[in-house]
C-alpha cells in the first residue's frame, strides 16, 4: 500500500512528509494551478528535491496528441531523470504515447480513468500506475469500487499498480483499499481533518491525566529515571 501526495504546495507537502508515511507526489495542471503564476520546473524542481530520490514523482503532460506527449515527456525525463513518473490522460492519443513510451524505458502513471476499460488498455500498453478518479466517478454514477475490483485480475496480470485519485474524504479513500487499490494519491488536507477526532484527543487526554495523578502534573515517562 502506498500513499501519495496530491497537492503542488510545497509547505504542504513538507508538513505532510514529517508527519505521514508519504511515498510520492502526483501533480496536474489543475492542482499546480492553486500554487498562483509560479515558473513550472521551479515548482516541479523545488517539489522533486524536497522529495528526494526514495519517493515517486508524477508530472503531467499536456499536449492532446501523441507526438507532442511524446515529446513532452522526454523533456520531463531530461529535466527531472528517467524515474520521473510521466502523467498521461488515458483517450486514444494517450494511450499510443504510453504506448510508445513505455517500450522505450518510460516509467507511465495513465491517468483521467474513469473506465474499467481505460484501465484495461493503459495497464496493456504497458502504464505502471493506473490513476482512478474515484470522487469524478462518483459524481457521474459510476461505480468506483467496481472499476477498481474488476481492474485488478488486468494489473495482477500486467504488473501495474491502481492508484486511487480524485478524493473528497476518507471513506473515499479507504474504500479505494477495501477494493483492491494498490496506492492512493490525497490532498494531505484531507487526512489532517479526519484525524482531528474528540474521541482520539479524549482517550490521549484521559491517558495523560491518569499519569498525572500519580507521577505529578506535567511529569513524563523522563521524570521516573
Ligand atoms: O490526481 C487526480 C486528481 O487531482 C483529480 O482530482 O479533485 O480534481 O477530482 P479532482
Amino acid at each position: 500500500m502506498e500513499l501519495l501526495l496530491d497537492t503542488g504546495n510545497v509547505a504542504k507537502i513538507r508538513n505532510a512528509m514529517e508527519y505521514y508515511p508519504v511515498s510520492g507526489v502526483t501533480t496536474n495542471p489543475t492542482i499546480l494551478r492553486k500554487e498562483g503564476d509560479v515558473p513550472f520546473w521551479d515548482l516541479i524542481g523545488e517539489i522533486k528535491e524536497l522529495i528526494g530520490p526514495q519517493r515517486s514523482l508524477h508530472v503531467q503532460t499536456i499536449s492532446s496528441d501523441a507526438d507532442g506527449i511524446i515529446r513532452e515527456a522526454g523533456i520531463i525525463a531530461e529535466r527531472l531523470g528517467m524515474d520521473t513518473y510521466i502523467k498521461i490522460p488515458v483517450d486514444r492519443e494517450g494511450l499510443k504515447a504510453i504506448k510508445e513510451l513505455a517500450s522505450e524505458g518510460f516509467r507511465i502513471t495513465a491517468t483521467a480513468i474513469y473506465t474499467e476499460l481505460q484501465g484495461v488498455l493503459a495497464a496493456m500498453a504497458g502504464a505502471s500506475y493506473l490513476a482512478v478518479y474515484y470522487n469524478r466517478m462518483e459524481n457521474t454514477s459510476i461505480d468506483a469500487d467496481d472499476v477498481i475490483k474488476n481492474l485488478r485480475t488486468c494489473t495482477n496480470e500486467c504488473g501495474a499498480k491502481i492508484l486511487g485519485a480524485s478524493y473528497r474524504n476518507v471513506s473515499q479513500v479507504l474504500s479505494s483499499f477495501h477494493s483492491g487499490a494498490h496506492a492512493v494519491t490525497v490532498n494531505p488536507d484531507i487526512i489532517d481533518k479526519a484525524l482531528y477526532s474528540p474521541l482520539v484527543s479524549g482517550a490521549v487526554e484521559n491517558f495523560r491525566d491518569d499519569w498525572y495523578s500519580v507521577h505529578g502534573e506535567d511529569s513524563s515517562l523522563l521524570d521516573t529515571l
